[in-house]
């Protein structure tokens, strides 16, 4: 079974209340709880972590490398500002789908550029925490090696 880690950044631990008019309603828990078992009916194992710690992301992307086949990652607000995470996922020679909650285009200026980009096979954005299962299904097209058509 192939194993994806779900990697979630700062403040992403009180999805549900916050902001909930940007980032909805649905708990880190839910998010969690639904990539399991979206990842089952998929056919990969799917772990989950949080932390609002820079160098943690950037030590679980690290240990991804071997371990697991693939990552998806809402890293926060270090989207905008962490080349360090960049480096990270450019190293790691680990498949990254960048996840957003919201559509990151749409919002402040700040928000538009994002480190991650460059070095993640895609980008979802914009669809809530349905970005998530979206990423899942990408990344196992994506490491069947098909193009998904
Ligand atoms: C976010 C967007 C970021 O700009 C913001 O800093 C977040 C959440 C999202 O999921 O929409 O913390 O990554």
């Amino acid at each position: 079974m192939q194993k994806i880690l779900v990697l979630n950044g700062p403040n992403l631990n009180l999805l549900g209340t916050r902001q909930p008019e940007v980032y909805g309603t649905t708990t880190l828990k839910m998010v969690e709880d639904m990539c399991a078992a979206h990842g089952q009916s998929l056919g990969l194992q799917v772990s989950h972590l949080q932390s609002n710690h820079e160098g943690v992301l950037i030590d679980a992307i690290h240990a991804a490398r071997g371990v697991h086949d693939g990552i998806v990652l809402n890293a926060g607000a270090f989207t905008h500002t962490s080349v360090a995470l960049m480096d990270a996922i450019a190293s790691a020679e680990v498949p990254v789908v960048e996840v957003h909650l919201s559509n990151i285009h749409a919002r402040e200026a700040f928000r538009h550029h994002s480190y991650i980009a460059p070095v993640a096979i895609g980008q979802i954005c914009g669809f809530g925490a349905l970005g998530y299962k979206m990423a899942l299904d990408a990344l196992a097209v994506h490491l069947s090696e098909g193009d998904g058509s």
